[in-house]
């Protein structure tokens, strides 16, 4: 249409990382590659924390540590569960822990995390996948619109306790 400038959309550079891409179940010795990547994320290192979820989930069936390898080193990973009748839900899935290393984004290793834990939680039974974050983080929230992802039913309430 005249007037309208429209820039072609720059082409799509193939990625290496897609060639060599495993997802994978985590192993008990990956907590601590999980917890220098969430350190790296979120600039505070938790390595109790990571303990505690890799002991805790370990042989549940319901409940899942995906880690995305490139070239046989860990650059990303995905926590989620089944839950059961919170709230009065239906089991349904969670995912409450998401991160691709910050070289390795862009490359679609979330994307694939993403869709392995939905398999993983399909086959568990549940027919929806939740998850929560701040409403003012951005990329997070990008990411999870663009896996389909949309505001549900609940709403979050909290207060100090002090
Ligand atoms: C969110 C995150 C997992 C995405 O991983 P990723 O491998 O880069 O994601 P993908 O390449 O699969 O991107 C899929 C889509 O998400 C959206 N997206 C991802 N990064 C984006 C960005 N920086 N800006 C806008 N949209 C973005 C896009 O729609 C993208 O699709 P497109 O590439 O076709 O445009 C990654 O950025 C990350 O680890 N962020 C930090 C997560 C975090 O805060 N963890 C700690 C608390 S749990």
């Amino acid at each position: 249409m005249e007037g309208v400038i429209s820039a072609p959309a720059p082409p799509r550079i193939p990625s290496p990382d897609a060639d060599d891409l495993t997802i994978r179940d985590a192993r008990p010795e990956d907590a601590a590659a999980v917890d220098r990547l969430d350190a790296r994320i979120t600039e505070l290192a938790k390595p109790d924390y990571w303990r505690e979820i890799f002991a805790r989930f370990s042989g549940r069936p319901d409940s899942h540590i995906l880690i995305a390898e490139v070239g046989g080193r860990l650059r990303g990973f995905i926590i989620g569960e089944v839950r059961a009748w919170e709230f009065g839900s239906p089991p349904s899935g969670w995912i409450f822990a998401i991160g691709v290393h910050p070289d390795h984004r862009l490359n679609k290793l979330g994307s694939r995390l993403f869709e392995a834990m939905c398999q993983r939680l399909r086959e568990s039974g549940v027919k929806t996948v939740r998850t929560m974050l701040a409403r003012d983080d951005n990329l997070n929230m990008a990411f999870f619109r663009s896996q389909g992802m949309m505001g549900g039913p609940f709403t979050q309430l909290e207060m100090p306790l002090d």
